[in-house]
C-alpha cells in the first residue's frame, strides 16, 4: 500500500519525503487555498519535491473547462494526476482525459454505484472520503471495502486511494480492506510512528546505558 500525504503545504511534504515513506501528495482547491501562495509556482514547488503523483484539482464545473483545465495541470509535471469531481460532468471529462493518456484521480467518491462508474470511465484512481462519511453517521469505511471488493471481483484496475483520513485507525483498516493507497493528513503520519512504550523502553534503555559509563 502506498501512502500518500494530504497537504500542499511545502515543509510537511519535504520532512514526510524526507522520512522516506512518502510515496506522494493529493491537494485539493481547500489545502491550496491554504497555503496563500500562488498556485502556479506553489504547484510547480510540490511536484519537484514528492518522487511520486501529485493530484492536482480542476476547479471548473463543466466538461469543457474540466478538460480545458486538466490538459493545463497535466503539463505542469510528468507526475501530475488530473483530479476530477464525481459528478456527471466529471465522468465524462475521466473518460476524455484517459482516453488521451492523462490520468485521472477522481475525487469526491461517497457511494460504490459512483466508484463503479468511475472505474468503468476509466480513473486511475478512486477517491472514497471514509472521514466525511463518518462524520454524517455513515460507516466511511464500508465503502472502502465495497469498492476494493467491486473492483477485485469485476477485474477494474482503478486503484482505490482512501481520502479524508482522520485518525490512524482508519489508515489500518483501509489497508486492511485492501486500499492501495493511503492519503493522509501530516500530523495523522506523525501519529502512525508514535508509541508510549516506545518513548518510555528507549529512556529506560538510555538511563541503564547512561549508569554503565560506557561509549560505543
Ligand atoms: O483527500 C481528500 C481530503 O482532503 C478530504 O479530507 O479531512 O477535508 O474530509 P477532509
Amino acid at each position: 500500500m502506498k501512502i500518500f500525504l494530504d497537504t500542499a503545504s511545502v515543509s510537511e511534504l519535504k520532512e514526510g519525503v524526507a522520512l522516506g515513506v512518502v510515496d506522494g501528495v493529493t491537494t485539493n482547491p481547500s489545502l491550496i487555498a491554504k497555503e496563500k501562495r500562488p498556485f502556479r509556482p506553489l504547484v510547480e514547488e510540490i511536484c519537484a519535491i514528492v518522487p511520486g503523483d501529485v493530484s492536482l484539482e480542476v476547479v471548473a464545473t463543466d466538461f469543457e473547462g474540466m478538460v480545458k483545465e486538466g490538459e493545463e495541470l497535466h503539463h505542469i509535471a510528468p507526475n501530475v494526476v488530473v483530479k476530477c469531481p464525481l459528478t456527471k460532468d466529471g465522468l465524462k471529462a475521466v473518460k476524455h482525459l484517459t482516453g488521451k493518456g492523462i490520468r485521472v484521480n477522481q475525487t469526491l467518491c461517497f457511494s460504490a454505484t459512483q466508484a463503479l462508474l468511475s472505474a468503468k470511465a476509466g480513473a486511475y484512481y478512486i477517491s472514497p472520503f471514509l472521514g466525511r462519511l463518518d462524520d454524517i453517521a455513515h460507516v466511511g469505511m464500508d465503502l472502502v471495502r465495497d469498492i476494493c471488493e467491486i473492483y477485485r471481483v469485476q477485474g477494474f484496475t482503478t486503484q482505490v486511494l482512501a481520502a479524508s483520513i482522520r485518525n490512524p485507525l482508519h489508515v489500518v483498516d483501509a489497508a486492511k480492506a485492501g486500499a492501495h493507497v493511503v492519503t493522509m493528513p501530516f500530523a495523522v503520519l506523525e501519529q502512525l510512528m508514535k508509541h508510549p512504550l516506545t518513548d518510555l523502553g528507549l529512556k529506560k534503555f538510555l538511563d541503564d546505558w547512561a549508569k554503565l559509563g560506557e561509549k560505543i
